[in-house]
């Protein structure tokens, strides 16, 4: 492949509360971790997938990824026999997915570091993507994917602000407003061609940066080079708090029914 998708999942999810750490707590069933993965097999085009578990989980998402994958193999097998017209079943009408796991790091930072030690040599472009996105559309990567390719930046998709945003002192005083127009709320998955990536995070480094910057696309901007961002899907929300999952379910009863 000439694209991967890192998947960090090795955060312990202290803002969720569960004792399970985030990637391992349940939605409909299934570990978020699961539904992560199957919108990276819904890719358009096959990717490697490199996730990025908590150190005394490996085992555990190693075990999932390799239920993802049937399940996957699965559906698409019933998809594909459907939309055929009488041609007998294949033995394997779809590739199996592999998926690499590494054992995380302490900040987020530090697992896409050990996620990309795990790249393969062929790989040009790279997408970091949070495993508590978990709804993410496969199409968001598509297009992540594309933006890369056809203008050699980094590309993150993020939405307009809807709130009204106050700059306020310690004292609650407001000091002002910002100007909505000109904010987006960043997602991911966040993609760039992999040399910008490595360069970046070589240079932050280097500078003693990054304990300040929070998302890759900090990172390349800080080290000056060009970040775009592309229209981000509302299902793309991160699933941070107890609310966040309970919308996730919500969502998700509503689509099955
Ligand atoms: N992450 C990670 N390694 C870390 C910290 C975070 O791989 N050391 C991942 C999380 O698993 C998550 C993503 O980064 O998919 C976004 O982080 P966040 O939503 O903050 O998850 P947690 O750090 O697990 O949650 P909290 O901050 O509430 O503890
Ligand atoms: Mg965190």
């Amino acid at each position: 492949p000439t694209a991967a998708v890192i998947i960090v999942a090795a955060g312990s999810g202290t803002r969720l509360g569960n004792a399970e750490p985030k990637a391992f707590v349940l939605l409909q069933m299934r570990p978020l971790l699961s539904h992560a993965l199957d919108t990276i097999f819904g890719m358009r085009e096959l990717v490697q997938i490199i996730v990025v578990a908590p150190g005394d989980r490996v085992s555990d998402a190693r075990a999932i990824a390799a239920q993802a994958a049937r399940r996957h193999d699965v559906l698409a097998a019933a998809a594909s026999s459907t939309t055929s017209t009488g041609a007998a079943p294949t033995s394997s009408p779809v590739p199996s997915r592999t998926v690499t796991i590494v054992a995380g790091g302490r900040t987020r930072q530090d697992s896409v570091e050990l996620g990309m030690d795990a790249l393969l040599p062929s790989v040009d472009i790279v997408l970091v993507h949070d495993a508590a996105r978990a709804l993410t559309p496969a199409a968001l990567c598509d297009d992540v994917v594309d933006a890369v390719r056809s203008t050699g930046h980094g590309i993150i998709p993020g939405l307009p602000v809807v709130d009204t945003i106050k700059r306020v002192a310690d004292s609650g005083a407001i000091l002002g407003t910002v100007d909505r127009s000109e904010l987006s709320a960043g997602q991911t998955p966040q993609g760039f061609p992999r040399a910008m990536l490595a360069d970046a995070r070589a240079w932050t480094l280097q500078n003693g940066r990054f304990e300040a910057l929070t998302d890759d696309a900090a990172l390349v901007a800080d080290a000056g080079l060009p970040v775009n961002v592309i229209p981000g899907h509302p299902l793309a929300f991160k699933i941070t708090t107890p609310e966040d999952l309970e919308r996730a379910e919500v969502i998700l009863h509503a689509a099955a029914t």
